[in-house]
């Protein structure tokens, strides 16, 4: 602790006495990354270090939408009209072109970083999104992996509401406990689909930022933290430690950048889960706004703190999840350039690597996730103009100034 203060004062002191912008650390934690992911660490590093960039990421961007659904993407009724959609294993099976995409269709644009999910691992739609990850990673964007993963002690869901028997999760997994096998079983299927999945064409791994047990500060997954499973913030950082270790060092998996991305409103800081700098190469935050409650300062004060543990930690930063909370997007139609770009300047938030929205996706007949903006949308003007600021970028402007 004393250690981590003595930095900080050191660069609070190179800030005032030469102007310079604190450096993000030249490296990857894992000494032996690939080439094609020391080239993604660079880039994101020097886009968090350019006071006027900042790329734009969506979840699943072209698996699951709620506009202009149609044959032969399964199709579902929402808000009385059928226009829903999913994009389904057979439609990669005839290599059919995923065209749907919410947000894109808004900008005529793809997001530059693509979201996908390892708890999908042995999903039966896993032939879908495995055939869109190569897409996005083919036309060029940046891919990342959270991992809603189900409860290896009790097979319950990542959500711990109604987990029976979810008591000390963590240490029941880690070296030790009863569930360790469980815990590395898992594992080992997650570095068998990363072996031969995660390539591209001609073998090569492709590189991925990991967004390991996010919103761990926050209680509602039973990786999280005061809840009933009663996990200690020794046992989160653990569980980060022992995952980053056992993916890097025992299965050698070297396309693997580790992002750690407590929640804004979590029920701890998300300082006292940070499981140390030899496991994170990006600090991100999780923060969902919400109406009358989460405003633009709000998320403001929010990247300030995220930049500043990041940059005394040389580490890069980002928003790794955000929209309004509940599907309430509707309620802020200037979440975009308010919510973000303007929050990001008002702060030194600019220096981040990227920004990333939900997925939009049907829940029921009547009712959906609505976390990115579609055509028709009250937040679609609000989005075209978070696009058209010289400072986002997405895929097209990754193309041409990232190549
Ligand atoms: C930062 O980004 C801007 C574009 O927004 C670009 O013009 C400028 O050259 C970049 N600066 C550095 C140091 O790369
Ligand atoms: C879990 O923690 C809470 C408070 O932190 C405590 O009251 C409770 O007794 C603990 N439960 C068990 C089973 O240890
Ligand atoms: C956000 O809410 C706080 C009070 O909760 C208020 O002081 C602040 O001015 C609001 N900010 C904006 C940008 O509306």
């Amino acid at each position: 602790m004393i250690h981590f203060q003595w930095r900080y004062l050191i660069l609070v002191n190179a800030v005032w006495l030469t102007s310079l912008l604190p450096d993000v650390t030249s490296q990857p934690i894992d000494t032996q990354a690939t080439v094609e992911t020391k080239a993604l660490y660079n880039m994101l590093r020097s886009v968090a270090q350019n006071q006027s960039r900042i790329l734009v990421g969506t979840h699943l961007p072209t698996m699951f939408g709620l506009y202009g659904g149609h044959p032969p993407y399964w199709t579902y009724e929402y808000q009385g009209k059928p226009q829903a959609w999913m994009f389904h294993p057979s439609m990669a099976h005839k290599d059919y072109p995923d065209e749907l995409c919410d947000p894109c269709l808004v900008v005529n644009d793809f997001p530059a970083i693509a979201g996908f999910d390892f708890a999908l691992v042995g999903d039966s739609t896993e032939d879908a999104w495995v055939y869109l990850m190569h897409t996005a990673h083919d036309r060029g964007a940046v891919i990342t992996f959270c991992f809603h993963s189900y409860n290896l002690v009790t097979n319950h869901g990542p959500w711990i509401s109604g987990d029976t028997g979810a008591y000390h999760s963590i240490r029941r997994i880690l070296p030790g406990g009863d569930h360790h096998r469980v815990f590395e079983a898992r594992l080992d299927q997650i570095a068998d689909f990363i072996k031969s999945k995660v390539v591209d064409k001609n073998g090569v791994p492709i590189p991925f930022i990991f967004r390991i047990w996010h919103e761990q500060n926050g209680n509602w997954f039973w990786w999280g933290y005061g809840n009933q499973a009663n996990n200690t913030v020794e046992d989160i950082k653990q569980l980060a430690q022992f995952t980053v270790t056992y993916l890097r060092d025992h299965k050698g998996l070297h396309n693997i950048l580790y992002a750690i991305s407590p929640d804004c409103g979590g029920s701890v800081d998300a300082e006292a889960v940070y499981p140390g700098n030899d496991y994170v190469d990006i600090i991100g935050t999780d923060c969902y706004l919400i109406p009358g409650t989460r405003n633009a300062t709000y998320m403001q004060y929010t990247l300030d703190k995220v930049v500043r543990q990041a940059e005394a930690n040389g580490k890069i930063a980002a928003i790794t999840e955000t929209s309004v909370a509940e599907s309430h997007l509707d309620q802020m139609p200037q979440f975009f350039t308010q919510g973000i770009l303007h929050s990001l300047t008002a702060t030194s938030g600019m220096r981040m690597a990227y920004v990333s929205t939900w997925n939009n996706h049907r829940t029921s007949d009547s009712d959906a996730d609505v976390f990115s903006p579609y055509p028709g949308h009250p937040t679609a003007p609000d989005y075209l103009e978070f696009y058209n600021d010289k400072r986002t970028v997405f895929l097209k402007d990754l193309k041409s100034n990232y190549p």
